[in-house]
């Protein structure tokens, strides 16, 4: 499918109809949504993904989609897919739109993909400081599977360890 088949397809789409408590869609990041994405990733991380960062990702076609009600971009997460799995990259929320459920649809909409893409397994990495993500992953059906030590820049010119964690796609797995 090509990037405009695709656009239109996830436009058309109320992907987020079970949303908790406002109408929101799942749209691609696109190179003229950097701006706001950026402020948010700023906003949000100490060590922010820089527009470049972004910029390549939706280059090299990988999944970026952002969370939209309206004009408004509430999150946004990035996905790669590799063999017979998905590698979420960056999932984040801007805090007005926190503590709400949406974690979950974005969550739901990547397990959906990953599935469409043959993935038997979704990973990503989490700072091991970040004990809120490592729940809304937890209570989403990922476990904790190993560490990757100094895997973060942290302040100070220290570095974080990550904690790798999973999500098994195959049948009767689900949450
Ligand atoms: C990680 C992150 C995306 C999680 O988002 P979140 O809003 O905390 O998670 P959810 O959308 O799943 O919300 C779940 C919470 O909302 C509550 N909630 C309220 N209304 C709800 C509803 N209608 N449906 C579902 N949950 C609801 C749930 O009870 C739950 O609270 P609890 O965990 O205290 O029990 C967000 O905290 C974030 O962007 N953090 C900064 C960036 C970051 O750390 N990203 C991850 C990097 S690996």
């Amino acid at each position: 499918m090509d990037q405009a088949q695709d656009q239109d397809q996830a436009q058309d789409q109320p992907v987020c109809a079970v949303a908790p408590s406002a109408e929101a869609w799942l749209v691609p990041m696109l190179h003229e949504s950097l701006d706001s994405v950026c402020q948010i990733e700023r906003e949000v991380y100490p060590h922010p993904w820089s527009r470049a960062n972004f910029s390549d990702v939706i280059s090299y076609g990988y999944h970026a989609r952002m969370l939209q009600s309206g004009p408004q971009i509430m999150g946004y997460f990035v996905a790669m897919a590799g063999f017979e799995e998905v590698h979420l990259l960056n999932m984040t929320l801007a805090t007005p739109f926190r503590q709400q459920g949406w974690a979950r649809v974005m969550l739901d909409a990547l397990q959906v993909w990953a599935r469409a893409q043959g993935a038997h397994t979704l990973w990503l990495e989490v700072r091991q400081s970040n004990l809120r993500a490592q729940k809304v992953y937890q209570a989403n059906g990922f476990q904790a599977i190993s560490e990757r030590r100094d895997y973060y820049p942290a302040d100070n010119g220290q570095r974080e360890h990550a904690i790798v964690m999973s999500r098994s796609l195959m049948s009767g797995d689900t949450v």
